[in-house]
């Protein structure tokens, strides 16, 4: 069966190729999507977006039974414990993603509240953190 991967994004990561540019890339989530499809032809993804919390928090629940979870939370990251609580209830691979290195910018940026319930964080490699979080749940497959 073909291992099914889910890539989340949360709040504001729906207008990605307009915002910011100079720090997110000019790809849009389409175009992140349409990459990642063809890179690995082999996964069946469930890509979701949403700038509502509490359907995120769905989402995550969703995949508990898929082969890996990415998520790039957006400014959630830094303060929703919801998210925490959700993501450590589900018990796959998971990989926090964020285009930019949220390290460089804003204090506030620094610290995720997420990060302590996930695998692996990728920060800084635009979309190649997205490849690289699938090919590392696609690596840690089997291991749930
Ligand atoms: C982000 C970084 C967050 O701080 C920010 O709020 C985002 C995007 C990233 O991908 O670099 O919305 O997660």
């Amino acid at each position: 069966m073909a291992p099914r991967v889910f890539v989340l994004n949360g709040v504001n990561l729906g207008t990605l190729g307009h915002r910011r540019p100079e720090v997110y890339g000019t790809l849009t989530l389409n175009d992140i999507e349409r990459l990642l499809k063809d890179e690995f032809s082999g996964v069946e993804f469930e890509f979701r977006q949403t700038d509502h919390e509490g359907e995120m928090v769905g989402f995550i629940r969703e995949a508990a039974e898929a082969s890996g979870l990415v998520i790039n939370p957006g400014a959630w990251t830094h303060y929703s414990y919801a998210l925490h609580d959700a993501l450590e209830a589900v018990d796959i691979p998971k990989v926090e993603v964020h285009l930019s290195n949220v390290h460089a910018r804003e204090v506030w940026r620094r610290r995720s509240v997420v990060s302590a319930v996930v695998h692996a964080v990728v920060a800084g490699m635009g979309v190649d953190g997205y490849r690289a979080a699938v090919a590392y749940v696609l690596s840690r497959g089997g291991e749930r």
